[in-house]
C-alpha cells in the first residue's frame, strides 16, 4: 500500500510518483502512459520537440491511456556567441569528429517556444511543467484558465518563492543528485546545488507551495525519506530511464546498468547547461575547453552531429549519459515491475521505522 498524500489525491493518483520529463528520446508515450496506467504521474519531455511533434505525442499518449500525465517544456533562452568562440569551439571538437568519421554539421537551432507552447495549450493537457526559468504571468493564467495544474522546478529557496509568486501549484525540489540539466535559474550553478536533503525541508519551510522531491531518488528507501523531509511526491528519472518502454539507445541502457558506484558528474560540454551524466571521454576531454564552451542552447546545436553519430555507432565515449548519483540502483525491468517493487520497498521501509 502506498501512503496517501495531499498530492495523490488532487491528482487522482494510486502513487506519489512523478516518472521525470526526460528530453531527448526517454519518455517515449508508451513510457508516459505505462507509468500514468500504472497509478503514476507520467510526463512527457517536449523541450526538444516541435509543435507538430508535441500535438501528436500528446494524441499518442491519450490512444494509451486515460488517466493524467503531464507535458513539460523548456523556459527559452536566448545567448550570444561570437563567430571566433564558435570557430574556436568546433576547432576543439574537430579531432572528435574525425575519430567519428563525420564532418561539421549545420549546428540546429531549439524549436520556437511560444509554437511549443500554444501546442501544448491546443492540447488542453491536465498538467504542465516546466524548467529553467519562470512562465510568464500571461501564460500562468492562460494555462489557469484551462485548469491545468502547472509545476516549476526550483534548485534553491530564491527560485522557488519567485515560482510560488506567479502562482505554480507544486514546485519540484530538484536536489544536485539528480540526473540530466540543472534547472537552476537564478544565480550562477554553485548557488542551485544544494542536495535533495538538505533542499527539501529548506523549500517546505519557505513556502505555502506544496514541494515534489527530485535527485537521487531509485527506490524505496529514497521515496519514505523525501516524504519524511515534508515533499507530497517524488519526481524520478533515472529509475525510468532503463525501463523496457524508455525510448534511449541500447547503448546508453548497458552504460546506466553497468554502474556499480557514482561515477557521474557535472559538466557543460554537451549542450552549454550545467548536466549530470555519467562520467565519459567527452565530458573529460572537453574540460580543458570550459571557458570557450558557449552557453545552451547554442553548445546543444553544435554538438548536435557527434551525440548523433556516437549513438549510431554505439560509441557511449562521446554520447550524453545522463544519469543521477544513485544510478548504481538501475534495474532493467518493465514500468509496471518498477512500481510494484518500489511500492513493496515503501511498506519494507515504512514497517522498519515503526518497528523503532
Ligand atoms: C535523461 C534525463 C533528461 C532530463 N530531461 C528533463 C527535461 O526535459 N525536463 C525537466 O524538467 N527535467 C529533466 N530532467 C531532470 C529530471 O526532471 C529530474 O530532476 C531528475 O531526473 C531527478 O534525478 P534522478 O535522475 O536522480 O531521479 C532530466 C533528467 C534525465 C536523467
Amino acid at each position: 500500500m502506498w501512503p496517501k498524500t495531499a498530492f495523490m489525491q488532487r491528482l487522482g493518483l494510486n502513487s506519489p510518483l512523478i516518472q521525470a520529463p526526460m528530453a531527448g528520446g526517454a519518455t517515449t508515450p508508451e513510457l508516459v502512459a505505462a507509468v500514468s496506467n500504472a497509478g503514476g504521474l507520467g510526463s512527457f519531455a517536449a523541450g526538444y520537440l516541435n509543435a507538430q511533434q508535441i500535438t501528436s505525442g500528446i494524441a499518442e499518449i491519450h490512444a494509451l491511456t486515460d488517466r493524467p500525465f503531464a507535458v513539460n517544456l523548456f523556459m527559452p533562452e536566448y545567448p550570444f556567441a561570437l563567430t571566433e568562440k564558435i570557430e574556436q569551439i568546433q576547432a576543439i571538437m574537430e579531432p572528435f569528429r574525425q575519430e567519428l568519421g563525420i564532418e561539421a554539421a549545420c549546428p540546429v537551432n531549439p524549436p520556437d517556444f511560444t509554437a511549443q507552447v500554444e501546442a501544448v495549450l491546443a492540447a488542453q493537457v491536465p498538467i504542465f511543467s516546466f524548467t529553467f526559468g519562470l512562465l510568464s504571468n500571461e501564460l500562468v493564467q492562460r494555462f489557469k484558465a484551462q485548469d491545468c495544474l502547472l509545476i516549476g522546478t526550483a534548485t534553491n529557496v530564491r527560485e522557488a518563492l519567485a515560482l510560488q509568486t506567479i502562482g505554480v501549484d507544486y514546485i519540484v525540489a530538484q536536489g544536485s543528485e539528480a540526473g540530466g540539466h540543472r534547472g537552476t535559474f537564478s544565480g550562477d550553478v554553485d548557488s542551485g546545488l544544494t542536495g535533495t536533503m538538505a533542499l527539501v525541508p529548506q523549500l517546505t519551510a519557505a513556502l505555502n507551495t506544496p514541494v515534489l522531491a527530485a535527485g537521487g531518488i531509485m527506490n524505496g528507501k529514497g521515496i519514505v525519506a523525501a516524504l519524511a523531509l515534508g515533499a507530497e511526491g517524488v519526481q524520478m528519472g533515472t529509475a525510468f530511464l532503463s525501463c523496457e518502454e524508455s525510448g534511449i539507445p541500447e547503448s546508453y541502457r548497458q552504460a546506466l546498468l553497468a554502474q556499480e558506484g557514482d561515477d557521474t558528474a557535472l559538466t557543460r560540454a554537451f549542450s552549454g547547461k550545467w548536466a549530470r551524466g555519467i562520467r565519459n571521454r567527452f565530458m573529460v576531454e572537453m574540460r580543458t575547453a570550459e571557458d570557450v564552451i558557449p552557453d545552451y542552447p547554442i553548445q546543444n546545436g553544435l554538438t548536435r552531429d557527434i551525440r548523433q553519430a556516437a549513438t549510431q555507432q554505439s560509441r557511449p565515449e562521446f554520447m550524453s549519459l545522463w544519469a543521477g548519483q544513485a544510478v548504481a540502483l538501475s534495474q532493467a525491468c518493465t514500468v509496471a515491475e518498477l512500481l510494484a517493487r518500489l511500492e513493496q520497498e515503501v511498506s519494507q521501509a515504512l514497517k522498519r521505522l515503526s518497528k523503532m
